[in-house]
């Protein structure tokens, strides 16, 4: 169900003296509703507004959830800052390696002293980590700072689970005693209910995220995403499309349709639809002028969707196309399911449908029993695709997944002189690649303000290039053409070719 002004129409009857709805979202709805009273009520005895902080680990899709995370806070009327020293913070977190996890340890130890100065009322944590039990015992055991665990499968529950918490805050702040809640941890392991009708705070007033899909079924022997987001569910293209329409209505212009696989969206609906069926639709909503996506599994992607990316105008001319190792033997054992050889044939057909399309990808070194000779695999490939731009990955090894057991892991210092070795080479290929658009217009989506320079505006292109360029503060939010006069290696700068 998707229909806004029926919802709207619902949200509208709800009064929190009547009884709890029972259906979602109209359910959290209410409790939002609660939530503001309450937060009203504090506003009184603490005499100043109740902040939050919401920070994202990880991917998208996290990046998404915390969206949905704010957005609630915010209709509630809690203020949102970026400071951490705020009275309610929440970790969205990541457990793909080893270091996501890390650095939520580290900064959970600092959230404790905010809270024992009396900084923090609430810690909130949620996303992939909770989803593995280990991690909640060691959270129940040593960092009792805690308030409220949640998971993936259940972000929609967020206002009623604050809203409980909230509750006993503001007992115990009328009674004027310690304000200590129990930890209260909500988890499922599997989706329950698929609840995208709640309100969202968009990092960008004009691009947005939007979930196409949910979990991963691909297994990489490496990766612990099917593990922490569950079985792939896709959802239904009306309401997909519904809210994109309601995007492009609050002057959204570039959308990113989100999914761990978006390749095999679809499959499963009871009336089944293709990826490149869904995009096409996408490209045929009024107001949207950029249509990108992520990821893009290479098994499974079609001629179908090189057929829709190349008749699409909006479908940005970039793809985003992890290969992970250029040694088929690994690529076996990391459950892909393609070869060096069919890798560099699906590259070559996308270039040969989209001759200017821009490549990035996704590269592991370290794999267990990766040699030598399986590296010198991945250097060949690279140096044969001369990808636009690569995310480079130590191997990490994730508990619970079969590559942990996996003989011959291979020696820390051995990963650091192989991944040392690559990033040189990516460093020659991409200063040669990035000289090849100076000189050209492209069409730049201006994001905001330089962080470095406030004197000039920065933006993205088709491409995904970074560019930082003079001009108006009013540009911001628009597409314009820019002239990239110069490659930084990451970034160009351009001169806007609209005065
Ligand atoms: N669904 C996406 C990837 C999501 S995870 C896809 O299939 O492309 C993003 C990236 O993290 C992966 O592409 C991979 O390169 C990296 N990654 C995942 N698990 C990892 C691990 N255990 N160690 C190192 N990198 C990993
Ligand atoms: Fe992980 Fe593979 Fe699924 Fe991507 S496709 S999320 S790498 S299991
Ligand atoms: Fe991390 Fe979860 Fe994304 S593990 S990469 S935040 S799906």
């Amino acid at each position: 169900m998707y229909d806004l002004i029926e919802i709207e129409k619902e949200i509208e009857k709800i009064n929190l003296s009547e009884s709890i709805p029972e259906n979602e979202p109209f359910r959290q709805y209410y409790f939002i509703k609660k939530i503001k009273e309450t937060v009203d009520k504090l506003y009184k005895i603490l005499d100043r507004e109740l902040t939050a902080c919401v920070v994202t680990f990880g991917c998208q899709m996290n990046a998404r959830d915390s969206e949905k995370i704010s957005g609630i806070l915010k209709s509630a009327g809690v203020i949102l800052t970026d400071s951490e020293e705020a009275d309610i913070v929440v970790y969205n977190t990541c457990t793909v390696r080893e270091n996501a996890n890390l650095k939520v340890y580290g900064r959970l130890g600092r959230l404790k002293r905010y809270k024992e100065s009396g900084k923090n009322l609430l810690t909130i944590l949620c996303g992939c980590m909770m989803q593995e039990p280990e991690v909640v015992e060691k959270l129940k055991k040593s960092y009792r700072n805690v308030d409220i665990i949640f998971g993936t499968y259940n972000i929609y529950l967020f206002a009623e689970l604050l809203s409980e918490k909230l509750d006993v805050i503001l007992e115990n702040k009328i009674k004027a005693v310690e304000s200590k809640t129990k930890m209260k941890v909500s988890l499922l392991d599997s989706y329950d209910n698929i609840v995208e009708e709640l309100p969202k705070d968009r990092k960008y007033s004009f691009k947005s995220g939007v979930n196409i899909m949910f979990g991963c079924n691909n297994f990489c022997t490496f990766c612990i995403v099917p593990y922490v987001r569950g079985r792939e569910i896709s959802r239904e293209p009306e309401d997909i499309i519904e809210e994109i329409r309601a995007l492009a209505k609050d002057n959204v212009k570039e959308i990113m349709l989100l999914g761990q696989n978006v390749n095999s969206y679809g499959k499963n609906l009871e009336k089944p639809i293709s990826f490149a069926q869904l995009l096409r639709m996408v490209c045929e909503v009024d107001g949207i002028e950029r249509v990108r996506f992520m990821t893009s599994h290479p098994k499974d992607l079609s001629d179908e969707l090189i057929e829709a990316m190349k008749d699409c105008d909006k479908v940005c001319n970039y793809l985003h196309l992890p290969v992970q190792s250029g040694s088929t033997k690994l690529l076996e054992k990391m459950n892909r399911r393609y070869t060096k050889e069919g890798y560099l044939n699906l590259v070559k057909k996308i270039r040969e449908a989209i001759p200017d399309i821009a490549l990035s990808t996704d590269i592991i070194v370290g794999f267990p029993g990766e040699t030598d000779e399986d590296f010198e695999e991945t250097l060949d490939l690279i140096k044969e695709v001369k990808y636009n731009s690569i995310f480079t990955f130590q191997y990490s090894k994730r508990t619970g997944t079969p590559a942990a057991d996996m003989p011959n892991q291979v020696d820390e210092s051995v990963v650091t002189e192989r991944f040392n070795r690559m990033l040189k080479l990516i460093g020659q290929i991409s200063e040669e690649k990035s000289l090849e658009d100076v000189g050209k217009v492209f069409d730049v989506l201006v994001e905001g303000i330089d962080d470095h320079d406030e004197t000039l505006l920065t933006g993205r292109t088709e491409k995904n290039y970074l560019v930082h360029f003079k001009g108006s503060k009013d540009l911001i939010g628009k597409i314009v053409p820019v002239e990239l006069t110069e490659s930084k290696g990451f970034y160009y700068i351009g001169k806007g070719a609209f005065d």
